[in-house]
């Protein structure tokens, strides 16, 4: 019993996921970044199985995986043979490589939007995933108020590629029954409450919005632990610095926007009151290549008026952090379907993404939410 996967972008995330997949599906590796790697869900991780890929950057189209992962790891590093199989299609462009710098087409380009749905819901109908994994670059987007203002912008040309994927997996669920959209990247999905709506009543079920890896996690959970004690916190500076070309996208304002927003929504709402805060990707700097640098530092007030600070610096490997946490949402995603589940899932948002949908709803520490995912998978 496979799961078939389609990735959305040939970057580095989703690099790292397909040979990191083909490393464990060999025993090179042991799970670990793999949150439920040692509980027994109906799928295991090597059930994965990534069938499509896409992109629109001129470099990539027509170039296999397995090429990808060399530019992308290093040619010292041991990549799997299997991804030479693994060719690169052409995806949907619309603006999302604006500012990027490099040479990119999509098949809207050339034949408008309503014609590149057509083909890629043809190409998919002969692939046939059953969970759509969203890692393309940043873009801006935003919501829709309902089904039919999200479809008129989108046939239109006036929406994110983000948006034209989600509702190509619309179309192709409508045609096989279901299929599962995982949005790792923080343009609108699951908090977006007229492509949701258009989604789910297509079949879709939908995982959203921006994966959380790194600082943000970590900063939910010392908020946590702030409030648990309450200790008040009289302001946090959060950053992160690095040279991946994700981070290079976010040096263009509007898709920096985008990830504040993903990124600080959490702190009231596990606090329960505002304090000043600095919650930023602030910068690019190519030699650190994709293990960034992050630092944290905040305030708190503690018994009887004194102040404690906090430092935390660290190091971390960017995509291999996202990549591990995918592996498990194909997974749920699958779990997810054959439960017959449609929309969007809280339980499972509130774990892995850095703005859980469906809109409005409450960021809560990845330690609570852990529990709570747990007992949606019935595993606790
Ligand atoms: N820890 C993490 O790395 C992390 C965490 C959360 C979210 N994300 C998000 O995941 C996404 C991918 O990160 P990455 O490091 O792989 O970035 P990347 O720049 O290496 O890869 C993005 C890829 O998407 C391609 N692309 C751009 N527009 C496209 C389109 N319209 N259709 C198909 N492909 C398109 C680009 O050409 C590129 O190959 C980013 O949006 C990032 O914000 C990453």
């Amino acid at each position: 019993m496979s799961i078939k996967v389609v990735l959305l972008g040939a970057g580095y995330v989703a690099t790292h996921l397909a040979v990191g997949l083909e490393r464990l599906k060999k025993r090179l590796v042991e799970p670990y970044g793999i949150p439920l790697a040692n509980y027994k869900l109906p799928y295991k991780i090597e059930d994965i199985e990534i069938v499509g890929v896409y992109d629109v950057d001129n470099s990539k189209v027509g170039k296999s995986l397995y090429e990808i992962a060399t530019q992308v790891m290093g040619s010292d590093y041991p990549i799997p043979e299997e991804l030479k199989k693994l060719k690169v299609s052409r995806g949907v462009h619309r603006d999302s490589t604006k500012g990027m710098g490099f040479s990119a087409t999509g098949l809207d380009d050339v034949r408008g939007v309503p014609e590149a749905v057509d083909v890629l819901v043809s190409e998919w109908l002969s692939l046939k995933p059953d969970v759509v994994v969203n890692v393309i670059t940043t873009e801006y987007g935003n919501s829709y108020p309902s089904k039919e203002v999200a479809e008129e912008y989108i046939l239109s040309g006036k929406s994110p590629a983000t948006h034209v994927y989600a509702y190509i997996t619309a179309k192709y669920a409508s045609k096989v029954g279901q299929a599962a959209f995982v949005n790792a990247i923080p343009t609108p999905v699951a908090n977006n409450d007229g492509l949701l709506n258009l989604l789910e009543e297509s079949g879709v079920v939908v995982f959203g919005d921006d994966g959380a890896t790194g600082a943000t996690p970590l900063t939910a959970d010392i908020l946590e632990h702030m409030f648990q004690r309450n200790r008040k916190v009289e302001f946090i500076v959060q950053f992160n610095i690095g040279g991946n070309t994700d981070f290079y996208a976010l040096t263009l304002e509007d898709k920096n926007k985008m990830k504040e927003i993903t990124k600080s929504s959490m702190v009231k709402d596990i606090l329960g009151y505002e304090t000043p805060t600095y919650i930023k990707p602030t910068g690019y700097l190519e030699p650190l290549g994709d293990k960034k640098y992050v630092a944290m530092h905040l305030e708190y007030i503690s018994f009887n008026g004194f102040r404690d600070s906090i430092y935390i610096n660290a190091r971390i490997n960017d995509s291999p952090a996202l990549a591990g946490i995918l592996v498990d949402l194909i997974r749920i995603g699958k779990i997810a379907l054959d439960r017959g589940v449609r929309g969007t899932v809280y339980p499972v948002n509130a774990f892995f993404m850095k703005k859980p949908g469906p809109n409005n709803s409450r960021n809560i520490a990845k330690t609570r939410a852990y529990y709570e995912l747990l007992r949606w998978l019935g595993l606790k």
